[in-house]
């Protein structure tokens, strides 16, 4: 391997060790390109002077902005429409009913990136004011970004993430446009709070969430830290309660704790929920796979 070969190793060794994303071989090209703005601000030639000044004692802001740079953050309002449409069809209201006696409702966006996903959930839930009046409702997002946590808490986005995703009826009802960009009406923000968190680390509130969203941030995980993020999610969710990947995210091959619903490939339940709610057996008494 190339002087540069065994840099771009160490820089994708760093990001996985600190995220669990895997940069393989055929995707280290990015490096370069996610990095382009450290090394012009900091004069560094390049990888291996990186790798060098990384390797410096007091180097770790900087082992902090590369990994910063090279998460992907790519995320929009409503993605995946028919998922959201899913949300509030079938998955709101049969939390509603199971969750009627304490009204109460707990949602978890983990690896929420900058708040698009967050806000979508607020809106849906938000254009339900019937259903939910009286409800006691949480939304947490999450991200090991504290860059994109940051941006979720300011919540100003430009014309073209405004754009992306929502209609206009929507962008005017639920966002209003300030010298600063558009920020969401102080309804939605009121009901959202965001935190960095690694979802990989152990859960703070096992058996908490309803709702569990994990979208588009799976698709980078080795087997293993893929097999210890379902365990993480398994772990967090509450009886009866969801989980949401991304459209083109599936459980099936990948983990024996969630099962997708009537084929749909990215909203799930647990394994033993899917099969069927008579199932007699206590849910922890199942043996997980994986
Ligand atoms: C591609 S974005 C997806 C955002 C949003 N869920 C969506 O689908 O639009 C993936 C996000 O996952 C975050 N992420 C990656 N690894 C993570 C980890 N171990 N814990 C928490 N967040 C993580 C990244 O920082 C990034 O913001």
């Amino acid at each position: 391997m190339t002087e540069s070969g065994v840099s771009h190793r160490i820089v994708a060794d760093l990001l996985r060790a600190r995220t669990g994303q895997q940069l393989t071989e055929g995707r280290r090209w990015r490096i370069g390109t996610a990095l382009s703005g450290i090394y012009r601000q900091r004069g560094i030639s390049g990888v291996d002077q990186l790798v060098g000044l990384l390797t410096e004692p007091g180097s770790d802001e900087l082992a902090r902005e590369v990994v910063e740079a090279l998460l992907n953050n790519e995320t929009y309002f409503y993605r995946d429409r028919g998922m959201f449409e899913q949300l509030g069809q079938r998955v709101l209201p049969d939390l509603a009913a199971r969750r009627a006696s304490g009204k109460r409702l707990r949602i978890w966006s983990a690896g929420c990136s900058t708040g698009q996903e967050v806000y979508t959930l607020a809106m849906v839930l938000a254009e339900q004011p019937e259903r939910w009046r009286g409800w006691d409702i949480e939304i947490l997002g999450t991200d090991v970004s504290q860059r994109a946590v940051d941006a979720a808490r300011r919540a100003r986005y430009t014309q073209f993430e405004i754009q992306r995703g929502l209609g206009v009826g929507q962008m005017l009802q639920w966002f209003r446009e300030t010298e600063h960009g558009w920020e969401p009406h102080p309804k939605l923000k009121a009901m959202v709070r965001f935190e960095r968190r690694n979802l990989l680390d152990p859960v703070e509130r096992p058996g908490w969430y309803d709702l569990i969203l994990c979208r588009n941030v799976l698709l980078y995980f080795d087997c293993t830290t893929r097999a210890l993020a379902f365990r993480r999610l398994d772990e967090a969710m509450a009886d009866n309660g969801w989980l949401m990947l991304g459209a083109g995210e599936t459980v099936v091959g990948r983990t024996g704790r969630f099962e997708p619903v009537d084929g749909n490939q990215g909203l799930c339940r647990r394994r033993d929920e899917a099969v069927g709610e008579t199932l007699a057996m206590p849910r922890r008494a199942i043996v997980r796979t994986g």
